[in-house]
C-alpha cells in the first residue's frame, strides 16, 4: 500500500506543548474548549459500529433494570438506555461533563454524578443489574463486583488502538505500534481479584472513513490546544493532503478502530 521511501511527517508528540491524551489535564482543556468528548473530526462507519454492539448488549442484558455508566463523559451514551431502564446513573471524575449532562436530560430517571470511579463507589452491594464503562476508567470491576448483584454483567469497552491507512500512510505524525490481541486488556485490567465469573473479551474492528485530509491531523490533535494545532497545519498539511488524494477511495481514507470488549457476571 505505502511507498518504499516514505517522508517521516513531524511529530506532534515531541512538541512541548503536546498534552498526554486521557490525562486529568487533557480533560481539562477538551473541557474548557468544546464542554463534551465528542470526536471532532468528519468520517463514515462501516455498518456495525463498534458502539453499537456495545450498546447492544446493553440493551439485552438490561431488561428494565438498573444501570451504570463509569466514566459517563457529558452522558450523551448513557441517554439512550433510559427509557428501558428502571434507573440509569452516570459517573465521571469531570465536573463540567456531569453539568452538562444533567442539563442534557429530559427524563426523571437518569442521574449523572461526580465519583471517581476508581475509588469506592457509594452504592449499596447489588444495587444494579449492568455496570459499563465505555472507554472509562480501569480499575472499578472490583467495586463493580460488589454493587452488580449477582449473576448481573459487567461490560468494558476500551480503544484498542487505530490502524490501517493511518500508522502505514503518515509515519511520524502517527507512531508504529503493534495490532491489538483479544486477550492484551487482560493484565491492565487486573481482574483476578475482582470477583467477577465468566469473564470473556473479543476484539472488535471497526472500519471508518475519514473525511478529508484535514480529518487526519483532527484525529491526531483531539483535545490539543490551538497553538499546537496551528504548528501541525503547518507543519503536515501539505503532505498529508498529498498523501491523503492518493491512497483515499470515493468513502474516503479508510482506517481500522480495535476495541476491546469485556464481559463478566457478577458473583
Ligand atoms: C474517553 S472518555 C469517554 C467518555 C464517554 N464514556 C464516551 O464514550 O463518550 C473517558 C471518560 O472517563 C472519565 N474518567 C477517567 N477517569 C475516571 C475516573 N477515575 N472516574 C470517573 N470517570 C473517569 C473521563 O473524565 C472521561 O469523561
Amino acid at each position: 500500500m505505502s511507498d518504499g521511501m516514505q517522508k517521516i511527517l513531524f511529530d506532534p508528540m515531541k512538541h512541548p506543548e503536546w498534552v498526554a491524551p486521557h490525562s486529568p489535564e487533557w480533560y481539562k482543556q477538551l473541557f474548557e474548549e468544546v464542554g463534551e468528548y465528542k470526536y471532532p473530526w468528519k468520517s463514515t462507519f462501516d455498518e456495525p459500529r463498534a458502539e453499537m454492539i456495545l450498546a447492544d448488549k446493553i440493551t439485552s442484558y438490561l431488561c428494565e433494570g438498573r444501570l451504570l455508566d463509569v466514566g459517563c463523559g457529558h452522558g450523551e451514551f448513557a441517554l439512550q438506555f433510559a427509557l428501558n431502564a428502571r434507573e440509569v446513573v452516570g459517573i465521571d471524575v469531570v465536573e463540567g461533563f456531569i453539568e452538562t449532562g444533567n442539563k442534557a436530560k429530559l427524563v426523571e430517571n437518569i442521574n449523572f454524578l461526580i465519583i471517581d470511579g476508581n475509588g469506592n463507589l457509594p452504592f449499596p452491594n447489588d444495587y444494579f443489574d449492568v455496570a459499563y464503562t465505555k472507554k472509562g476508567p480501569r480499575d472499578w470491576y472490583h467495586e463493580g463486583n460488589r454493587i452488580v448483584k449477582a449473576g448481573g454483567v459487567i461490560l468494558g469497552f476500551y480503544h484498542a488502538g487505530s490502524h490501517g491507512a493511518l500508522r502505514e500512510l503518515f509515519p511520524g505524525l502517527y507512531s508504529q505500534i503493534p495490532k491489538p490481541e483479544a486477550n492484551d486488556i487482560l493484565c491492565e485490567l487486573n481482574l483476578h481479584e475482582s470477583g467477577l465469573t465468566d469473564i470473556k473479551v473479543e476484539l472488535l474492528e471497526e472500519i471508518e472513513y475519514l473525511s478529508t485530509p484535514e480529518d487526519v491531523l483532527i484525529k491526531k490533535c483531539f483535545g490539543q490546544s490551538q497553538k499546537l494545532r496551528e504548528v501541525v497545519w503547518q507543519e503536515c498539511l501539505k503532505d498529508v493532503e498529498g498523501i491523503f488524494n492518493k491512497y483515499a477511495t470515493s468513502k474516503g481514507l479508510k482506517i481500522i478502530n480495535y476495541y476491546h470488549l469485556l464481559t463478566a457476571r457478577a458473583s
